[in-house]
């Protein structure tokens, strides 16, 4: 309550968050692409702008609207994504939500492949894309506090502290998106927060109370820690 009287606790800081999938051409009519909607991470985007950070997302192709108060940058492919993110830093926070495909494909075709009658269908060669978590956790210009989310299947604890480590991130949202927990794609999620302090679990929330509840979790990280 005391974050919400008075000054904005995020006035003066900036954040850069990335949200929805990224779409990886295999020629000019077919893509690979991971499920996400965006909405957790336009909802986060919205939330550290109402808190008073100056927000920039950088969002893959969603159906979903941009989010008021944010600038907006609108990307395709994880490379031009990566290159967005770190055209933005220095920054004070990052959040990085997209759901990033990991593999491209390796010589996409400027043509559009066409059916060979009676023939094989063609080979697809992939190659990794840059992690863009790991790339900015790790960056000279790191952003003093740097968020991760962890789409997990099992394991989610386990996996999520893995990937706090291996990114370099201050925090992991990890979350369970088996298809039966309704969270792809659906209005709800539960998440937990992993950090080098412990494992905090978080109930059953709206996609916009989680985002509005991790806003002031910053907030508070951000007033606690050195300038
Ligand atoms: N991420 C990223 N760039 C990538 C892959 C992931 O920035 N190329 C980020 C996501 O935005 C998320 C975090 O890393 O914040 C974890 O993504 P996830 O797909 O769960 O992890 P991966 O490292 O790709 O591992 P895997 O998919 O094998 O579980
Ligand atoms: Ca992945």
């Amino acid at each position: 309550e005391d974050l919400l009287s008075g000054p904005k606790p995020l006035a003066g800081l900036k954040a850069v968050v990335t949200s929805g999938p990224t779409h990886e051409p295999i020629d000019p009519v077919r893509y690979i692409a991971n499920r996400s909607s965006g909405k957790q991470g336009h909802a986060i985007a919205a939330a550290l702008a109402r808190l008073g950070a100056e927000v920039t997302l950088v969002s893959g192709p969603v159906t979903i609207a941009d989010p008021a108060g944010v600038q907006v940058l609108h990307v395709e492919r994880a490379e031009e994504m990566r290159d967005a993110v770190i055209a933005n830093l220095p920054a004070d926070i990052a959040v990085m939500v997209a759901a990033v495909a990991d593999w491209r494909v390796a010589s996409g075709s400027d043509q559009k492949i066409k059916k060979q009658p009676g023939e094989a269908p063609p080979p697809l060669m992939l190659t990794e894309n840059p992690d863009i978590l790991k790339t900015v956790g790790h960056h000279a210009k790191r952003p003093r506090l740097v968020v991760g989310f962890a789409a997990e299947t099992q394991n989610v604890e386990e996996n999520g502290r893995a990937k706090l480590e291996r990114k370099g991130a201050d925090l992991i949202v990890a979350n369970d998106v088996s298809p039966q927990t309704g969270v792809m794609g659906g209005d709800r999620n539960r998440v937990q927060l992993i950090t080098r302090d412990g494992v905090e679990a978080w109930p059953d929330l709206s996609k916009e109370d989680v985002a509005e509840r991790l806003a002031l979790w910053i907030a508070m990280q951000m007033a606690g820690a050195p300038a």
